[in-house]
């Protein structure tokens, strides 16, 4: 099977999940999506992961993005899981967890690196776009617990890109100016972006960030 790669359409499957059974595709909709394994369930770096993006359900939620995660223990498991993350990071966990007892959907996304461990997944991240194509993967191991920030912060760079036709330059935070991407002309970004831009150099354009006032 040949790996997924940015662009891709992202595989669909049918999966049970703690919020019943679901086809990945018309679970997301018209949605953007974030996928993300965690290596088992009752363990705690995940714990503390799926506590914290509970509590960013807002912040997915203003975005259009819809959150499910994905474990290999099955639903039992990961339900009795559920009260020790609402009881322990005080919260209530409000999006799915796939269960994925037969690694069918783990295979599908090589979220199982045999290298790090034979049997569990990594902890895997996937963006996928309205269209269903991946945006964005990542990759971190077991040991180190996600950045939710910086999903967000990189979710909100590929929605500029989507929906604005700027990238966003290095360590870029909301807020900060952007980059007009290189397909724009030069010729053209004054009727694009009215805020105005800077010329650094002919293919180094910067604006202020179009979608704030
Ligand atoms: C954890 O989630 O805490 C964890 C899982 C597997 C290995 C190390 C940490």
């Amino acid at each position: 099977m040949a790996a997924i790669r940015l662009g891709d359409v992202a595989p669909n499957f049918d999966a049970q999940s703690t919020e019943g059974d679901i086809n990945f595709h018309e679970w997301l909709g018209d949605s953007w999506g974030v996928l993300f394994s965690h290596p088992a369930d009752y363990t705690p770096v995940c714990t503390t992961e799926l506590g914290t993006v509970a509590k960013y359900k807002a912040e997915f939620d203003k975005r259009n993005v819809k959150v499910i995660a994905l474990s290999v223990d099955g639903i039992e498991s990961h339900n009795g899981w559920i009260n020790d993350i609402n009881e322990t990071q005080q919260t209530t966990v409000n999006f799915p967890i796939i269960a994925d007892e037969d690694r069918k959907v783990s295979v599908l996304y090589d979220m199982i690196h045999p290298n790090a461990d034979s049997q569990l997944t990594v902890r895997s991240v996937f963006v996928i776009a309205p269209d269903k194509t991946v945006k964005l993967m990542i990759t971190y191991p077991a040991s180190t617990g996600r950045n939710f920030d910086e999903l967000l912060r990189v979710i909100d760079s590929l929605q500029l890109t989507a929906y604005h036709k700027v990238a966003t330059p290095a360590n870029w935070n909301n807020g900060d100016d952007c980059v007009v991407v290189p397909a724009v002309e030069t010729v053209d970004i004054p009727a694009l972006f009215p805020k105005g831009f800077k010329e650094v150099k002919p293919y180094l354009r910067l604006t202020p960030q179009p979608n704030l006032n």
